[in-house]
C-alpha cells in the first residue's frame, strides 16, 4: 500500500534521536542495571493541591467532551498567567489548550506556513522540531547559532528570504538553557516586522527562568508572535499532556478549526487542574528552579577535572552540554560507546542540530543518587578513553 509523502517527513531527521534512551528504558524495565540521564522527566510529585482538583473533578463525573479550545475560564486562566509573564494583556479567545507544548508547537507550524514556505529554526533545535515544522510540507531552515549557543543574528538576517514565513525558537534553550536577551529580542523583532514574519517562541521553561520569567516579544510585536508553553516543566507534570498556544484571535481561530479534526477538546479534569496549577504557578515553578539549581550544580561538581571532558554550565533549565571533542568523539559516537560501556544514557548533542554535534545532552533534574552513579561511571568511561589515547 502507498503513504503519503508526510510519512517520510515526519519520520527523518531528528527522530532516531531517542535510539539509545528508549533501549535504555526496555533495558530498565527488564530489570537491568542502567542509568538514564538522557530525557527532562523531573522526579517531583504534583503540587498537591493540583492533584486534588484533578482527583475531585474525576470523582465529580467530569468526564464528558468538553470545548476544543479549552474551557473558558481554563482559557481566562492560562491568559492571566502569560500577561503576568510578559506583560501582553490578552483574553481568553487568545489561547487554544492544547496536548502540551509540542502538540502546540505542530499546530503552530500547520497554521503558519505549508507547501513552498520556508521556515527558520534556531539551533540548538529540540528533536522534535523538524518533523513538527516540516508536517505542514514547509521547508525548515536552521540558524546556526554563535560557539556560546547564543543567536547569530548576522546567520539570522542572511537566511531570511522571500519564502519564509517564521522563525522558531526555543528560550530559555533546550539544550543549551540559553536565555534570549531583550537586546537580541529586539534585533530579532525587528527583523520579525521588516520582513513580516510569525515569530513562534517556545516558552516551555519559562519557569525556570529567573523569577519565572523570560524576555518577550509578545507585547511588542502582539500580531505576529505565538508564544507556546505547558505545564510540564514548570510544575514537573509532563504526563498530564496540558499545554496551550496563544496568539492573535485570527490564529487562534484557526487553530481551534485543527483542533477541532485533531484533538475534539481535552480532559476536562486536566483543565480543571490546569486553573489550580496556574493559581500556584509561583511556588510551583520556585520548587522546580530550587531542584534543578542543587541538581545542576552537584552534577558539575562530580563531573569535575573528568579527562576529556568539559561541562557548558546552563543559565537555567534542567539540562547540562557536555562538551566531548577533546575525547576524539563526536557526541553521537560518545553517546553510543558510553551506553555500551557503562549502561548510562545520554542524548547526543548532534540531534540538536552541527552547532551541538561535539557534546552530549544529560539532564540532571533526577535523584542526587543516580547524578552521583552516572557522573562515576562516566568518569570511568572517559579515563578508558584517556588511556587509549
Ligand atoms: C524545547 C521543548 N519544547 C517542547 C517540549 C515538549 O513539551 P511538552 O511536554 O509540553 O509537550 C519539550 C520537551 O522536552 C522541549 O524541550
Amino acid at each position: 500500500m502507498r503513504y503519503s509523502s508526510l510519512v517520510t517527513r515526519v519520520t527523518g531527521e531528528g527522530a532516531d534521536a531517542w535510539v539509545v534512551h528508549y533501549a535504555a528504558r526496555a533495558a530498565r524495565d527488564r530489570g537491568e542495571d542502567v542509568v538514564i540521564l538522557s530525557i527532562g522527566d523531573p522526579d517531583l510529585p504534583a503540587p498537591p493541591a493540583v492533584l486534588e482538583r484533578a482527583l475531585e473533578a474525576l470523582r465529580r463525573g467530569d468526564a464528558r467532551y468538553t470545548p476544543v479550545a479549552g474551557r473558558a475560564h481554563v482559557r481566562g486562566a492560562i491568559a492571566a498567567l502569560h500577561a503576568r509573564r510578559t506583560g501582553q494583556a490578552i483574553d481568553a479567545s487568545q489561547v487554544l489548550f492544547t496536548a502540551g507544548a509540542q502538540n502546540a508547537l505542530f499546530t503552530a507550524a500547520l497554521c503558519v506556513a505549508g507547501p513552498g514556505d520556508e521556515v527558520l529554526a534556531l539551533e540548538p533545535l529540540y528533536p522534535t522540531y523538524p518533523a513538527a515544522l516540516q508536517a505542514s510540507g514547509a521547508r525548515m531552515l536552521r540558524v546556526p547559532c554563535r560557539a556560546d549557543f547564543r543567536v547569530d543574528l548576522e546567520a539570522l538576517a542572511a537566511r531570511i528570504g522571500p519564502s519564509t514565513r517564521a522563525l522558531f525558537f526555543a528560550t530559555p534553550n533546550n539544550p543549551s538553557g540559553v536565555i534570549m536577551s531583550a537586546a537580541e529580542l529586539a534585533v530579532v523583532g525587528e527583523l520579525a516586522r521588516r520582513h513580516d514574519l510569525w515569530v513562534v517562541v517556545d516558552e516551555v521553561y519559562a519557569g525556570l527562568g529567573p523569577e519565572g520569567r523570560v524576555p518577550s516579544l509578545a507585547a511588542t510585536i502582539p500580531e505576529q508572535v505565538v508564544t507556546l508553553g505547558s505545564l510540564s516543566k514548570s510544575h514537573s507534570l509532563p504526563g498530564w499532556r496540558a499545554g496551550w498556544l496563544i496568539g492573535p484571535r485570527e490564529l487562534v481561530a484557526h487553530a481551534e478549526a485543527l483542533a477541532a479534526c485533531m484533538l475534539f477538546g481535552l480532559p476536562g479534569f486536566i483543565q480543571e487542574a490546569t486553573v489550580t496549577a496556574v493559581g500556584v504557578a509561583e511556588e510551583a515553578e520556585a520548587r522546580v528552579r530550587a531542584l534543578c539549581a542543587a541538581r545542576r550544580d552537584f552534577l558539575v561538581r562530580a563531573l569535575a577535572d573528568v579527562p576529556g571532558l568539559r561541562c557548558a554550565v546552563p543559565e537555567s533549565g534542567m539540562f547540562l552540554l557536555i562538551d566531548v571533542r577533546a575525547t576524539g568523539l563526536t557526541g553521537h559516537e560518545f553517546m553510543h560507546a558510553l551506553y555500551d560501556a557503562e549502561r548510562v544514557a545520554v542524548l547526543d548533542g548532534g540531534a540538536f542540530g552541527a552547532s551541538t554535534a561535539g557534546y552530549v545532552r544529560l539532564c540532571y533534574a533526577d535523584d542526587e543518587a543516580v547524578l552521583a552513579e552516572g557522573a562515576k561511571r562516566i568518569r570511568r568511561f572517559a579515563g578508558t578513553l584517556a588511556r587509549r589515547g
